[in-house]
């Protein structure tokens, strides 16, 4: 049986969980790609750390041996922040490696850079896990896009801030308590001042208005407010009036011009992202034919991100092995 040979970019939190899921779904994997899964190099930052990873496995904290590996075929890249992580999937795709990614923050910047430089180098990128965690938003507005228009979009998108306002109203816990138990938990990002301020909402956001209104509003202009001035008194008296605050990311299109905002927001029992709980994200869709619904799951942590990136490795292998069936004509 041939082999995939993949590379992780991070161990932390989800470069742990592509891995776990790539062993206890190994069966799975082989059946489906009728090859063997196999991860081949792991970059990291720290090198003095303990890791639970077999001999074999290079583990390494510099990025051209992970590029030197021989037919390295798929990059996960799950590593912090713009840079280096841009220029390593710059250097991924140059060498003919497919990219699946859940960096949000790096692609909300330079998703479109990275899709327009893969398509030259005919690879693919998977970018499910950016957005919502193990929910497949990604994947069922790219299927919507075809035929129906997506008028508005209203949507949680970050797990810890909702983890953090489920457990001020349901256990009474103060907000750095609530944080910290999202921080052990690893749904938090490393600093969690983009969770907590709302800006990790709005990466989200406008990985979702490039994809539906192909652009973004200038960031500058977009309204982001956080959960921070959100006190247990506030949540417990928004819960004596049978609501709730919950932080939503807001999408729309008028007159041309893309609108959005992220910030929390009042809703009574009527609204369909009122009983979202927990560390779930939910996103509601207006769209011209279905109608609205609403996809909800969770949105952070290590098995469900990793969910989001497995699916897209096997999403990622099909079409390219769909696209080069087809021939050159496609790439042109
Ligand atoms: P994490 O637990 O902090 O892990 C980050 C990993 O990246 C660590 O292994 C770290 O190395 C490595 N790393 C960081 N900077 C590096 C660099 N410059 N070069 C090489 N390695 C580097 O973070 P995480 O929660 O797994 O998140 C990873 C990415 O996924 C982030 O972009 C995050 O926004 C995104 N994401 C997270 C979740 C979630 O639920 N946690 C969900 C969706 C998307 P060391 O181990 O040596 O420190
Ligand atoms: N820190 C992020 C969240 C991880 O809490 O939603 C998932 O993107």
């Amino acid at each position: 049986m041939t082999v995939i040979r993949a590379a992780l970019l991070g161990f932390g939190t989800v470069g742990q969980g592509v891995y776990e899921a790539i062993k206890t779904h190994q069966k799975r994997l082989q059946e489906r790609l009728g090859k063997k899964v196999e991860i081949a190099g792991v970059l990291i930052r720290d090198l003095r750390k303990q890791r639970s990873l077999p001999k074999h496995i290079l583990v390494t904290d510099n990025i051209e041996d992970i590029l030197a590996i021989d037919d390295l075929d798929i990059i996960f890249e799950a590593i912090v922040g713009n840079e280096p992580c841009y220029t390593y999937l710059n250097q991924a795709i140059e060498k003919g490696c497919h990219i699946i990614t859940a960096n949000k923050a790096m692609f909300a910047q330079f998703g479109t850079k990275l899709l327009e430089k893969a398509k030259q180098h005919r690879v693919q990128v998977g970018f499910e896990a950016t957005t919502a965690g193990g929910v497949p938003i990604i994947r069922t507005i790219e299927q919507l896009l075809q035929v129906n228009k997506i008028e508005k979009v209203e949507a949680i998108l970050n797990g810890t801030s909702n983890f953090i306002l489920s457990e001020m109203r349901k256990n009474k816990l103060s907000f750095p308590d609530a944080l910290q138990l999202a921080q052990e938990r690893g749904y938090a990002e490393a600093d969690p001042t983009n969770d907590i301020e709302g800006i990790d909402a709005f990466y989200k956001l406008m990985i979702l208005s490039e994809l539906i209104y192909g652009g973004q509003p200038e960031w500058r202009t977009v309204e982001k407010q956080g959960i921070r001035t959100l006190t247990s008194e506030k949540v417990q008296l928004a819960e004596q009036k049978q609501k709730r605050y919950k932080q939503i990311a807001s999408l729309t299109k008028k007159d041309g011009k893309v609108l959005a905002s992220v910030k929390p927001i009042l809703v009574n029992k009527a609204h369909p992202l009122y009983h979202v709980e927990d560390v779930d994200n939910a996103i509601k869709l207006e769209t011209s034919l279905i109608g609205t619904f609403t996809l909800q799951g969770p949105g952070a942590g290590k098995l469900p991100t990793a969910s989001a990136m497995v699916e897209d490795f096997i999403y990622v292998l099909e079409k390219d092995k769909s696209i080069k069936q087809q021939g050159e004509v496609v790439y042109s």
